[in-house]
């Protein structure tokens, strides 16, 4: 039995010799908030060990403090450790997690440190925790014994093993430093916040199996001062650890913070959890494939009158499983047919839209794109335990019953595996798809007087709102207009609301004062303007979560656009992650706006601001995945040959080269009414 209190005391002056030893100055790549918690606690930048030891001192010798300081000094000394460690994890992984921690498929986060004594056990506590939709970090000798037991690792499986020692750790506080700032707009230095902000919004546990060290006994326990419960896996005492059984750990950790699940098991010989969503089925795993240009292959989602189908019905029409060759592709259909009081036709493409969700939630079954472009693989693994075609009917099925409960009363599965008959119905499926599309393109934001609101994010920004219209995808890139209206409809008191735009103030920037006392009430009165289509003056709020940003190069007078991809300095002289670093957290930035990427093929995209011929700059990757989209909408436009008029970092990588470039091909925007 080791006693926590005597060997915290040990540990913490272990680290406090240690941290006078430091050496080599450190740093880590990828993120604009230096050694973040430290950052985080005092505002100051550390790089070397004059830093360390003040910042160390300024927070009260503090553990987690001098740990982090270490790690990162025997990081830049030894190098990043070898695969599968993950190591230092970049602002970019955390900003591409946001919108799942708000959406609901991610419920809280978990640490998991130390050496089990059986592999058995541990891999139990994980499976636990993916399938009740934590987000679990793991550090030291768990993460062998788990590989060893044939677990999955990584981000895709929500299992992310961070290094080699319970000393790792450190990156999962590191990590809720960083969304404190990035999203909840907490200042660094202001350690009240942060501490408030980590112990009441990160809904976030340890568990402990036995065999650390004193040091690392310090470390772990000064996570308590965040707010996560410390959970013991034994032989520790003492102290304010929480004694549990891996067989009662997660859900003890889970009421600590008061994380609520409910999860239902579906009878199917595989998990099925959000966890799995983000997995990939590669070519020498996958038993079997449906689509992705190999064979014809759709899913169409439609609206059945009550009457007309029977709830959990699963149909295959073709041959199963044992049927198809190893290997081999295979043509699919997937008819999903829906009934329900409340249900409306409007609501078939978001609905089918989740089919995407649903199969990737399967931990062998994957799934890209929609309608008929659908491309869907099932695993050898999967299919040896006894996975087959009407397994994912099931799956879909009983999903889309649990996650539409008050919408649907009925759901029946029909999935065709037979050429002929998959080729047959693809042609009624192409013609729901045009109809669809000819009632959507239509659509502006002067057709309607309602926009939506939405307010998810608030769990991070308290103070962000996101104002979705027709012309204006959300700045995550997840919720259209449509979306927001549907899931007002199914859930009135919900994060989406309905916005009256009201009296026009600038038709130009898009300002209006419906919008404006909407804004000012759903911000807490921090945001007393805001206009739609302007970066300028009175930009939308930033959480943090935005699929790209568009700012004002005045230099140039134009406006770049960079997205979270791109990893290399923009003309702005800054990158993607340190640019996001000084927006976000629900703050209005003049000059500064987040978006999605879809919004630059809008016909509103910077219209307060000039329009689309105010954009100078953006990344070569946004301009091809845009290119066939955009160049047909700018010919509409009369603005034929432009698209080759936006500088890349091909063509220009600062200011003044961007400015020679402009010049060379006769930008319009440098012909433009100065933007300040
Ligand atoms: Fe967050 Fe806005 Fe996306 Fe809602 S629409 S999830 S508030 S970024
Ligand atoms: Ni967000």
């Amino acid at each position: 039995m080791t006693d926590v209190e005597l060997a915290k005391k040990h540990g913490e002056t272990l680290l406090k010799e240690r941290i006078t030893t430091i050496q080599k100055p450190f740093s880590y790549e990828e993120t604009a908030y230096h050694l973040p918690i430290s950052f985080a606690l005092t505002g100051t930048a550390v790089h070397d060990r004059q830093a360390a030891a003040d910042v160390f001192a300024k927070t009260g010798n503090n553990p987690i403090v001098a740990s982090e300081c270490l790690l990162a000094e025997s990081t830049a000394v030894s190098g990043k450790e070898p695969d599968p460690y993950t190591g230092f994890i970049s602002d970019t992984v955390i900003r591409k997690l946001g919108y799942s921690l708000v959406d609901g498929s991610i419920l809280g986060l978990a640490l998991v440190v130390g050496t089990p004594r059986s592999a058995g056990s541990a891999a139990a506590v994980c499976r636990e925790l993916q399938e009740k939709y934590m987000l679990t970090f793991l550090a030291g000798p768990v993460i062998p014994r788990l590989s060893g037991a044939g677990v999955k690792l990584g981000l895709e499986y929500r299992l992310i093993p961070l290094g080699s020692t319970p000393f790792h750790g450190i990156h999962f506080v590191d990590i809720i430093a960083r969304v404190a700032m990035m999203f909840g707009g907490v200042t660094p230095g202001d350690t009240q916040r942060l501490l408030t902000y980590a112990a009441e919004r990160a809904k976030a546990i340890v568990i402990v199996f036995p065999g650390l060290t004193d040091e690392e006994i310090a470390l772990v326990d000064g996570m308590r001062v965040l707010g996560f419960p410390i959970l013991s896996l034994g032989e520790y005492e003492g102290g304010t650890w929480i004694s549990a059984t891996p067989e009662d750990v997660v859900r003890l950790g889970m009421e600590q913070k008061g994380i609520k699940v409910n999860v239902t098991a579906i009878p199917i010989p595989m998990g099925c959890s959000p966890a799995f969503e983000g997995k990939s089925i590669r070519k020498e795993e996958m038993y079997v494939e449906f689509g992705g240009g190999r064979s014809p292959a759709f899913e169409l989602l439609r609206m059945r009158s009550p009457g007309e189908i029977t709830d959990g019905q699963v149909t295959v029409i073709g041959p199963e499983i044992d049927a198809m060759k190893e290997g081999s592709a295979n043509p699919l259909g997937i008819i999903i047919e829906v009934a329900g009081k409340t249900m409306k036709k409007d609501y078939e493409p978001v609905l089918e839209r989740r089919i995407h969700n649903f199969v990737n939630y399967g931990e062998g079954s994957w799934h890209v794109a929609q309608r008929d472009l659908i491309w869907v693989r099932l695993s050898k693994e999967a299919v040896a335990k006894g996975v087959k075609i009407e397994h994912i009917g099931k799956l879909l099925a009983s999903k889309f019953r649990m996650d539409f409960p008050n919408l649907l009363d009925a759901v029946s599965v029909t999935l065709i595996t037979d050429a002929a008959k998959v080729l047959e119905a693809k042609k009624t499926a192409d013609q729901v798809y045009d109809e669809r599309d000819a009632r959507i393109k239509g659509m502006h934001d002067s057709d309607v007087n309602l926009y939506y609101s939405c307010t998810l994010c608030q769990t991070f920004a308290p103070n962000h709102v996101c104002i979705i219209t027709p012309e204006r995808l959300a700045l995550c890139g997840a919720i259209s207009w449509l979306d927001g209206k549907i899931a007002y409809e199914m859930s009135p008191s919900g994060a989406n609301q309905p916005v009256e735009k009201g009296a026009v103030i600038n038709a130009q920037t898009g300002e209006y004062e419906g919008i404006n006392r909407f804004v000012k009430k759903a911000s807490h009165g921090e945001i007393e303007r805001c206009s739609l289509y302007s970066v300028m003056e009175v930009p939308m709020t930033c959480c943090g979560c935005f699929e790209a940003i568009a700012l004002m190069l005045p230099e140039v007078n134009g406006i770049m656009v960079v997205n979270r991809e791109f990893k290399g300095i923009t003309p702005s002289g800054m990158t993607f992650s340190t640019l996001a670093g000084t927006i976000g957290g629900g703050a209005q930035t003049p000059g500064f706006a987040g978006i999605s990427k879809n919004y630059i093929l809008s016909d509103k995209f910077l219209q307060g601001d000039g329009g689309i011929e105010r954009l100078v700059w953006m990344p070569s990757q946004i301009k091809d995945e845009l290119k066939a989209r955009l160049e047909p909408k700018l010919a509409e436009r009369g603005l034929t040959g432009f698209f080759e008029k936006i500088g890349d970092e091909t063509t220009a990588t600062t200011i003044e080269d961007l400015m020679v470039f402009l010049e060379r091909v006769g930008h319009p925007a440098l012909a433009m009414k100065p933007l300040v």
